[in-house]
């Protein structure tokens, strides 16, 4: 895996952007942001005073999600401008728009060789720095891209796809909207929950998840609900340590089904994973020897899921998912399906979508239609 050669975590640390700048020596820096999060969080200042020495291409990410548009609009700017690094300030979208381009800007070919045809690609040329502005994807930690084409889900991954630096400054957080803050934490919180059990968990990936879950289930709430500076630090945290988490084992079952619950019914991503995700920890706390595909059994799975139960402060896997129900109620993230307008006729297609081998395959139980339609069902 390409190391990063910097990780700046905490209060203030955005203040170091041109210091980190400095070591690549930009000409021309294409600043990749979000639309309106870049001036509300405040970034706007620090990134404009760090970058004002250096001819800068300002790119705003408009579209709701890093749809394929998307990238190669950023990436025709890119080249046409001639820029030699980039800069991406924002949540998960905008990072990993800013991710891809980076990647892609040192390719022969167009976006969908590599993101639907899965050409193999050269590593990266362009330096990149991710400074996230929501505590959630954990992006800028992981050496993937979500990108959606004709409203499929495609992962761009490559070991250049990890950014050379990232700042991770919780103060740019503080202006985030409670909703946004509810659903970019469940992000977190579940992706944490999702690298533990994955079976391609090692011992790093659960220290990672470990330490992002326990952080995200102490101070989510209260990040939500009356956040304190305290809660932010706590927040952030957790969205970086959960993405290097998934970089090493990626996800699972809820996110491979959240894919469609985003892109067709306009659910944000977070909690569009978080929605199954109590269904999930109950499922996979029933494996048996016959449906594990976990490669150190169902007594090593349900101990793990018993683990994760008291990191979240509860005595069983049922204990676990009432307190994830109970979680997402007190920040205002509705527990059931229909509440965004899915009805029974919408199952089929969202379990075909949503039955990646990508995803599902990492599930530490197999997960077959049927029982993913009986899961969705329950929570109409
Ligand atoms: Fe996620």
């Amino acid at each position: 895996m390409r190391k990063r050669q910097t990780d700046f975590v905490g209060p203030g640390t955005i203040r170091l952007l041109p210091r980190v700048l400095k070591r690549y020596c930009p000409k021309r820096v294409f600043l990749v942001a979000g639309s309106t999060s870049y001036r509300a969080s405040g970034a706007e200042t620090f990134v404009g005073q760090a970058l004002s020495s250096t001819n800068t291409v300002l790119h705003i990410a408009r579209t709701p999600l890093p749809t394929i548009e998307a990238i190669s609009e950023a990436m025709t700017l890119f080249l046409e401008e001639h820029c030699d690094m980039v800069v991406a300030v924002g949540g998960g979208k905008t990072m990993d728009i800013g991710k891809s381009v980076s990647a892609l800007a040192s390719q022969t070919r167009g976006a969908s060789d590599y993101v639907v045809a899965n050409r193999p690609m050269a590593p990266r040329s362009i330096p990149i720095i991710a400074i996230p502005t929501t505590a959630g994807s954990g992006s800028e930690s992981t050496h993937f891209a979500v990108i959606y084409v004709k409203g499929k889900k495609y992962s761009l991954t490559h070991k250049s796809l990890l950014p050379d630096g990232a700042i991770v400054d919780p103060n740019l957080m503080r202006s985030l909207p409670a909703h946004i803050t509810a659903t970019s934490g469940m992000d977190a919180l579940c992706q944490a929950i999702e690298s533990y059990w994955s079976i391609h968990a090692t011992r790093q990936s659960r220290w990672y998840a470990a330490r992002a879950l326990r952080l995200a289930a102490d101070n989510l709430a209260t990040a939500v609900l009356s956040p304190s500076p305290e809660s932010r630090i706590a927040m952030a945290r957790a969205a970086h340590f959960a993405g290097e988490a998934i970089n090493i084992t990626r996800t699972t079952a809820c996110h491979a089904i959240s894919y469609p619950l985003t892109s067709r019914f306009g659910i944000p991503h977070g909690h569009a994973v978080a929605v199954t995700m109590p269904s999930m920890f109950l499922f996979n706390s029933a494996v048996t020897a016959s449906d594990v595909i976990h490669p150190r059994g169902p007594t090593f799975v349900r101990r793990q899921l018993r683990s994760l139960a008291r990191a979240l402060g509860a005595e069983s896997p049922e204990g676990a998912a009432r307190t994830i129900e109970a979680l997402m109620q007190s920040i205002g993230l509705s527990t059931s399906l229909s509440a965004f307008g899915i009805s029974r006729q919408d199952l089929n297609d969202i379990v075909q979508t949503g039955m990646t081998p990508e995803r599902a395959g990492n599930n530490p139980r197999a997960l077959t239609a049927s029982s993913l339609y009986r899961i969705l069902e329950k929570l109409l």
